[in-house]
């Protein structure tokens, strides 16, 4: 059985089936996948349905008050993030592409979720160090170019309050992270990030195999 292209290790029928016993896409999400589905082969960066779901539920777990995301392409996981935000919580969407995020603000006005999101048109590393300490962050999703990850982690770590949380994506990196004959910009740089998250004292650390690896840090 072939993989599912959005799930390491999972077959095509496998994937169906979870997707098909979690939270379901909405029509506003299954509309905006449909929509990046036909973008083509970038269409990929956009994340797998079940994490998603689990996205909302991590904010919702967190009571997140303040969401940060860096790498917000067509919007699917920022809708997922925004919907678990607690009673009058924010979001801010940092991205470097207006021609990707035009379809996120669009999604987002479908969703009623415009009012409680901010969109930053910047390099990720600008748009985080410009950020405030108060108040404190609750919940990010690092999602963007992979060189930048440490840079991100770091911004945001000194940003967040006790118990807070940071998930990555692409942590797995289709699976690449243990090939060492990968020596590749993206795949050495995802390395280095993994181990330096492994030695961070600050927080504890899950490498999860959801999609394409999902890591969860939460700041002691
Ligand atoms: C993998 S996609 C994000 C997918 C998104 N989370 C979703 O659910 O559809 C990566 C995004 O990072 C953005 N990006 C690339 N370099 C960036 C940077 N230096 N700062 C902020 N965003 C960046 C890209 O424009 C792209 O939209």
């Amino acid at each position: 059985m072939a993989d599912s292209p959005k799930s390491l290790g999972v077959s095509a029928e496998l994937h169906a089936y979870l997707v098909a016993h979690g939270s379901p896409p909405d029509a506003v999400l299954e509309r905006l996948a449909a929509d990046t589905s036909a973008m083509g082969q970038i269409a990929r960066m956009q994340i797998a349905p079940e994490q998603g779901a689990l996205l909302t539920m991590l904010a919702r777990l967190v009571g997140a008050r303040l969401i940060v995301e860096v790498g917000t392409f067509t919007g699917y996981s920022s809708v997922c993030l925004a919907r678990g935000l607690a009673e009058g919580g924010r979001m801010i969407c940092c991205d470097v592409s207006t021609e990707y995020t035009d379809r996120a603000v669009q999604a987002w006005q479908e969703a009623g979720l415009s009012d409680r999101i901010d969109l930053r048109i910047a390099p990720g590393a600008e748009t985080l160090r410009a950020l405030p300490h108060d108040p404190p962050i609750d919940l990010a999703f690092i999602d963007a170019d992979k060189s930048g990850y440490a840079t991100y982690y770091e911004e945001i770590i000194t940003r967040m309050r006790a118990g807070g949380l940071i998930a990555v994506d692409n942590v797995l990196w289709g699976g690449s992270i243990i090939d060492m004959t990968d020596t590749s910009r993206d795949t050495v740089a995802l390395r280095a990030f993994n181990d330096m998250v492994l030695a961070d004292e600050r927080v504890d650390v899950v490498m999860l195999p959801v999609a394409d690896g999902l890591t969860l840090c939460r700041k002691k």
